[in-house]
């Protein structure tokens, strides 16, 4: 049964595979859905593919790509989740799941794994992949609400695949959102193509992350990806004020 968080917000959860541990800050007995410890995850199919294809069509600027991520950039992207404990690990912008698979595999059933996704065609086919997963058809602004709504106190890692570089350069990057759904010890990546790198927004990206991160790594061009691609891997989320932008 679909719950409803905000208005024009719903969150499917399916209810099955719940390992029976908490997330930090959760409340005792809340039911939270996760995969099952025994997930398979499904093998990316040509309709994947298809899909995305169709969506870039459709919403080019927030697609912002005509082909999901390789498994080499997902690799990048997803070191920082963690291989014990329970993390709570966030998705932004998840589209046919080339993050999602990898997300899945490392945490096998361990933690909370919250995917953000605005096109509610895109969070059908992953939730149709991956029915344990938690979906939200949701913009990724509002992951504090979501968070909260959950019980969650924060995240551990924030795995971002959010176009920002098409966005205009008054919207919001959601840096200092991010950084602040954190915990201090977590830590966020973001891809970018590798041919943009020097251009204003890339710059503006790796500006407003080093202003909220007080570290920054940003990783060498991944060759195997169609186009080739690169990753901010960001750290020590800064607790001080910094401005809006
Ligand atoms: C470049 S695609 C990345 C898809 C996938 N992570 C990958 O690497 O193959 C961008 C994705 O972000 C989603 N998206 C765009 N703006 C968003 C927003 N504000 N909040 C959540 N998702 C968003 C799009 O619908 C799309 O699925």
């Amino acid at each position: 049964m679909p719950r409803h968080v905000h208005p024009g917000v719903v969150v499917r959860s399916s209810g099955a595979g719940s390992v029976g541990v908490r997330g930090r800050g959760e409340e005792p007995g809340r039911a939270v859905d996760r995969g099952s410890p025994m997930t398979t995850v499904p093998a990316p199919s040509a309709r994947s593919a298809g899909v995305f294809l169709r969506e870039f069509v459709r919403h080019p600027v927030h697609t912002a790509s005509c082909t999901p991520s390789s498994r080499a950039l997902a690799e990048v992207m997803c070191a920082p989740v963690p291989a014990d404990g329970d993390p709570v690990v966030v998705e932004l912008g998840p589209g046919t799941g080339a993050f999602t698979d990898l997300i899945a595999e490392r945490l096998g059933g361990r933690g909370h794994h919250l995917a953000v996704e605005l096109n509610p065609r895109l969070a059908a086919l992953l939730q149709r992949r991956h029915p344990g997963l938690d979906v939200a058809v949701a913009p990724a602004a509002e992951l504090p609400a979501l968070l909260a709504e959950r019980g969650l106190a924060g995240c551990d890692v924030v795995v971002s695949g959010l176009p920002w570089a098409a966005w205009p350069e008054t919207t919001p990057l959601l840096t200092e959102v991010l950084a602040a759904a954190l915990h201090p010890d977590g830590a966020l990546t973001q891809f970018g193509y590798a041919w943009t790198r020097r251009a204003r927004p890339a710059r503006r990206l790796r500006h407003r992350l080093d202003q909220v991160f007080a570290e920054v790594v940003s990783g060498p061009a991944i060759l195997r990806n169609v186009p080739p691609a690169f990753v901010h891997t960001a750290r020590r989320p800064r607790r001080e004020d910094v401005p809006r932008r």
